[in-house]
C-alpha cells in the first residue's frame, strides 16, 4: 500500500555521478592537484559547495580560498559539469528507468524528485521523463541539505502523502539518512547501509515491484 515514490537523481535515475567527480576532478588538476577516486562516493548527493569543500581538503597547498573564490570556483566545476552532460538524452537514463516510471504511474502511485542539483530539471527535461513527476522539488528552496530530512520532507509534502506510505530512493548514504528521518521507507541502490531494501540497480528494484505484484 505503498501511494508515493521520491526519488533521488544523479545516480539513481541517470549515471550523473561520474560526471560530477570528473568534473571534480578536472577543476582539482587546474588547481594543481588530484584527487582520488573515493572522493566519487564522498560527493554523492552532497551540495556543490559543501563538495568543493571536500575537493580543497585534498589541497597540498592547503590554500584558503575566499567565499567569492569559493563561488568562482564552483561555477567552473559546473561548466565543466554542463560540457560533460550537455548531450544527455533518453539513452542516459538508467536500465529500467522508464519502464519503472510507466509502472508506478499506472499503478497511480506517485512521482517526485528530491534531487540536491540545480541541474535535475534541465536533465529532467532532456532525458524526456519530467512529465513522470508530480512534484520536484527546488533544492535553492531547502535550508538543510542531505543528510538533513528537509528535501524528502518536502517531496512528500508536494504529493500530498503521509511519509510513511512513500519509499525514498537513493544512491547515496547522505541521502539515506535523509529518507530516514524523513520518516519514509529507503531504498539503496548501489552499497548502503540502514536501507530497509536495497539493490545493485535500479532496473533490480523494478523487477522486485514486478514480481511483488
Ligand atoms: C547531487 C549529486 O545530486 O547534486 C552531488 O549527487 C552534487 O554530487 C549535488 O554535488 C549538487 O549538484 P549541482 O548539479 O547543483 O552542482
Ligand atoms: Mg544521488
Amino acid at each position: 500500500n505503498i501511494k508515493g515514490v521520491v526519488f533521488d537523481m544523479d545516480g539513481v535515475l541517470t549515471e550523473t555521478s561520474k560526471a560530477h567527480f570528473e568534473a571534480w576532478r578536472d577543476l582539482s588538476n587546474k588547481l594543481g592537484f588530484n584527487i582520488p577516486d573515493t572522493v566519487g562516493d564522498q560527493v554523492r548527493g552532497i551540495s556543490r559547495l559543501e563538495s568543493l569543500e571536500i575537493v580543497l581538503s585534498y589541497d597540498a597547498k592547503k590554500r584558503a580560498f575566499t567565499d567569492a573564490e569559493k563561488t568562482s570556483l564552483t561555477d567552473d566545476k559546473n561548466a565543466i559539469y554542463l560540457e560533460k552532460i550537455k548531450a544527455y538524452s533518453k539513452r542516459d537514463l538508467a536500465p529500467g528507468t522508464l519502464e519503472l516510471l510507466k509502472y508506478l504511474q499506472k499503478k497511480e502511485i506517485r512521482i517526485a524528485l528530491a534531487s540536491a542539483s540545480r541541474n535535475a530539471s534541465f536533465l529532467l527535461k532532456a532525458m524526456e521523463i519530467d512529465s513522470y513527476f508530480d512534484g520536484v522539488v527546488d533544492p535553492s528552496s531547502i535550508k538543510n541539505g542531505k543528510p538533513a530530512p528537509d528535501i524528502f520532507t518536502k517531496a512528500v509534502a508536494l504529493l500530498g502523502l503521509p511519509a510513511e506510505k512513500c519509499l525514498g530512493v537513493e544512491d547515496a548514504q547522505a541521502g539515506i539518512e535523509s529518507i530516514r528521518s524523513a520518516g519514509l521507507i529507503p531504498v539503496g541502490i548501489g552499497p548502503l547501509e540502514k536501507c530497509q531494501y536495497r539493490f545493485d540497480t535500479l532496473n533490480d528494484f523494478y523487477q522486485a515491484l514486478l514480481l511483488n505484484s
